[in-house]
């Protein structure tokens, strides 16, 4: 390691908060001393993925993830050690010295810093064409008339390209920047013949789309009046996937209690930020993702879809609510009478009618009903029977036993039938394999998780109990290193660490646990937070002696089976000076396990 100085390294741990960092990813809730969440490298349905503000660690209980915040990147952002430094060292603001950082990061990484930058550079650009320039005028004027403030503008740092082949290539090129970086972006689009490139955007409104963390990653344009096509995107690139993106979702405050409101344009979603709804994210005008309602729920609880009210928007609601309700989203639909879209419903009956709206949107098993019951006259015995048919597909489309035990009792008394009729036609309805789809998934108590969390015994569980005193207990840290070496860990894992802090030990340094995962391989990171997390019973310095005992006769049992196994393989090729060496040491081992039991027995006997 040591690509970067401890001491950048330390000042960049110690300005960053875990569980701040964590958040970004994973919805952590507080539990104890603790926070949990789903974890974010493997699938699970209860929350194993435990994160300590204390100890700047996390650890998944469910797969065994663990380490610190760097390692938390790593593993996130598939980054090595020094792109996670250099990513945090970014977000912190600190400077890291550039020829270090040049010789360590990755060629694709770097790349993808380039592109964030000239993304940057082009929305700065876009926006002060928009406000400062001659050409900007037809771009605010336009705005002007669809109600936009300047404070929006300014807001969502929107911006104007102007009607020309050349102009963002121009500026970019006056300052140096390599035009083939454009073109991957999508900001520049490379002639035909091969000679030049050409502008992507021009003579449209531009809105920067950024990702959580702000980076400008893409941008949407909108033709100014009419014209082919109405908005223009940046493509995918390295850093832009859209179906992993939510537009504005910078400008969201985390908060499980709020619902988000998800819309489908990007002038729907500045139009009810304008208004006050400052809950309000776009999904860029693709089908919601399941990457994209992760997202959310990263955010949020609840959810309230306000897509465009034509039949195009009616369809994307009903598949967005199957995904964002499987990913545990409490999800409701608003209805809009009277107006195509959120942006024209506010500007027609003013911000108070959309509360209003929003109070009365509906869960999403309700919308359903309400869809299938639209224009259909349930008063006449037809109209009854052609709404059941309906209804009973819905019902029994729903997962939740509860909830669909909820709804059934529901649509029986709305409809004056018994609740038997209606569950004996579900059984029979009911698709063979959804037998699966209710299957509970087990419990886990988590308490007992903790509890059970060195399940190993014997010498693998001491040498992790040792591991844990030698960073938590500064009595027992020079016990152990006299009396023992790294290499009577026989665990492979346990050993790299005990290299790791005997080395630290030997030199005075300080023994911080969150250092020594700066220099572990992902899965001896785990491993160590694993250690780190766990209850241990710290029963004074007997506990030391015996630990300290295991470990060594561990060892010694392992290295004399070893050295017999060699001997016999010596012997049996005749290699006498090899024999005699090995005999040797075999003796040598032999005394020191009977010394080991007899001091044992002294101990047992004497007290
Ligand atoms: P206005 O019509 O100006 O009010 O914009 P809007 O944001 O309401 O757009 P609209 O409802 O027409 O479309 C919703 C979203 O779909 C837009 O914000 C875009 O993200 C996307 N979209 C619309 N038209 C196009 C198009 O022609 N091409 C692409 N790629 N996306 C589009
Ligand atoms: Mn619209």
């Amino acid at each position: 390691m040591g690509f970067y100085s401890e001491d950048i390294i330390s000042e960049i741990r110690s300005s960053t908060d875990i569980v701040e960092i964590i958040s970004q990813y994973v919805s952590l809730q507080k539990r104890g001393d603790s926070y949990v969440g789903l974890c974010p490298f493997h699938s699970e349905k209860t929350p194993s993925f435990y994160v300590s503000p204390e100890k700047q660690l996390f650890y998944c209980f469910g797969c065994g993830a663990g380490g610190n915040v760097f390692t938390f990147l790593m593993k996130k952002e598939n980054l090595k050690f020094p792109e996670a430094v250099r990513l945090l060292a970014d977000r912190l603001n600190i400077t890291l010295p550039s020829s270090e950082y040049d010789k360590n990061v990755s060629q694709a990484f770097r790349q993808k810093r380039e592109q964030l930058r000239l993304n940057k550079m082009a929305q700065d650009y876009y926006h002060n064409i928009l406000l400062n320039t001659k050409e900007g005028i037809r771009g605010l004027e336009y705005l002007k008339k669809r109600g936009i403030t300047l404070e929006t503008v300014e807001r969502f740092r929107l911006g104007y390209a102007p009607p020309l082949w050349d102009g963002l290539i121009r500026h970019f090129r006056s300052m140096g920047v390599d035009l083939e970086t454009l073109v991957k972006i999508g900001l520049a689009i490379a002639k035909k013949n091969g000679k030049g490139f050409y502008d992507r955007f021009r003579d449209r409104i531009m809105f920067p789309i950024e990702d959580a963390t702000k980076n400008v990653i893409g941008f949407g344009g909108r033709i100014i009046g009419p014209g082919e096509p109405k908005y223009l995107n940046s493509p995918e690139s390295p850093v832009f996937s859209k179906g992993e993106n939510l537009y504005a979702i910078s400008a969201i405050k985390k908060n499980p209690e709020m619902e988000i409101i998800v819309v489908e344009g990007y002038m729907d979603c500045i139009s009810l930020h304008q208004s006050g709804f400052t809950q309000t994210v776009a999904s860029l005008g693709t089908a919601l993702t399941r990457m994209q309602a992760k997202l959310l729920k990263n955010y949020t609880g609840s959810v309230i879809l306000a897509y465009d009210t034509d039949s195009a928007g009616q369809a994307a609601t009903l598949r967005g609510m199957e995904i964002l309700a499987k990913e545990g989203l409490n999800v409701k639909v608003l209805r809009l009478p009277e107006a195509k879209d959120p942006d024209e419903f506010i500007r027609k009956k003013g911000a108070e009618a959309l509360r209003q709206q929003l109070s009365e949107a509906l869960y999403h098993i309700d919308y359903k009903l309400y869809l299938a019951k639209k224009g259909v006259d349930i008063a006449a015995p037809a109209g009854k029977i052609k709404y059941i048919k309906m209804a009973l597909k819905i019902l029994s489309e729903i997962g939740n036993e509860v909830e669909r035990e909820v709804y059934i009792q529901k649509v029986a008394s709305e409809l004056n039938i018994p609740v038997k009729a209606l569950k004996d036609e579900i059984k029979k309805n009911r698709f063979p394999d959804n037998g699966l789809k209710y299957k509970k998934s087990p419990r886990r108590d988590n308490n007992k998780e903790f509890s059970k969390i060195l399940p190993v015994t014997g010498a693998y569980k001491a040498e992790r109990m040792i591991i844990k005193l030698l960073i938590e207990n500064e009595e027992a840290r020079q016990k152990v290193v006299e009396n023992l070496v790294p290499s009577n860990f026989l665990n492979e894992k346990t050993r790299k660490i005990a290299d790791l802090l005997f080395e630290m030990i030997r030199s005075k340094k300080d023994v911080k646990a969150n250092e020594v995962f700066d220099h572990l391989d992902q899965d001896t990171s785990s491993e160590l937070s694993g250690i780190l997390m766990a209850n241990l019973d710290f029963q004074g310095e007997g506990m030391i002696d015996s630990l300290i005992e295991k470990i060594k006769e561990n060892y010694l049992k392992h290295a004399i089976n070893q050295v017999r196994a060699q001997i016999q393989k010596a012997e049996a090729v005749g290699e006498r000076e090899e024999t005699t060496i090995l005999l040797n040491t075999y003796q040598k081992l032999k005394s020191q396990m009977n010394e080991l039991k007899a001091t044992r027995n002294a101990e047992k006997g004497g007290v």
